[in-house]
């Protein structure tokens, strides 16, 4: 449930919110994400406004839609604590924020489909298609906040979270390298957008270099050994 954020006086508070409609939106959103320590917080919120609305305009999409679609995204990772909420179950708490803030109803169904199918990915099987220009923009945002340095600093914070750890090389429960593996280095393959795929592949070699570093200094594999 959204919890009360005596913080937020007002919605002057999101200056990163360019518009007054997008700075009620976020700061409805605030009693969601506020308190996140796994990398889904108000700061993933504000980057992933802030990539998906400069795609929008690169791609002649709706930057209403789209902005609102980045603000309210991760409502489903705050509803039930640790346990996983699929985004679908979200949308009448997406609903509800962009009502208070009185975003235009016309919209709303176009910011929702872009929820609903944010976590779908090309590597698992698509379940939920994007149908929607808007909706390849946010997955492309969200996906690209999940990779480069910012990415890799979201997942250890996210594995310390859940409790998972740094690595368990050799076992296959979850741990941080492991989601490397399991999820974060099949991303650069699910961009949609030409800008977007762009910056990707940077993201996705210094996540690569990371993840090779990692693993040397895990082995304790920079100094000689006496043989
Ligand atoms: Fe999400
Ligand atoms: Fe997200």
């Amino acid at each position: 449930m959204p919890k009360s954020n005596p913080d937020a006086t007002s919605s002057d508070d999101y200056e990163f919110a360019d518009t007054p409609l997008f700075r009620a939106v976020a700061a409805e959103m605030e009693s969601w994400l506020g308190d996140d320590a796994s990398g889904h917080d108000m700061d993933h919120a504000r980057r992933v406004f802030d990539l998906a609305t400069r795609l929008a305009e690169i791609e002649g999409a709706d930057r209403e839609v789209v902005g609102a679609a980045a603000l309210t995204h991760d409502v489903h990772r705050a509803m039930n604590g640790t346990e996983a909420v699929h985004p679908e179950e979200s949308l009448p708490e997406v609903r509800t924020v962009l009502e208070r803030a009185g975003f235009p109803e016309a919209k709303i169904p176009a910011v929702l489909h872009c929820v609903e199918v944010h976590d779908e990915y090309d590597y698992r099987g698509v379940e939920r298609p994007a149908e929607s220009v808007e909706a390849e923009i946010l997955r492309d945002a969200d996906n690209l906040d999940a990779i480069g340095a910012v990415g890799i600093a979201r997942n250890f914070a996210f594995t310390g979270v859940y409790g998972n750890p740094l690595w368990d090389p050799d076992g296959d429960g979850p741990s941080g390298i492991g989601h490397c593996y399991d999820k974060l280095l099949e991303l650069e393959d699910e961009m949609h957008t030409d800008a977007a795929r762009e910056l990707a592949a940077d993201r996705h070699d210094f996540l690569t270099a990371f993840v090779e570093r990692f693993e040397r200094e895990w082995f304790g594999e920079e100094l000689p050994r006496d043989e």
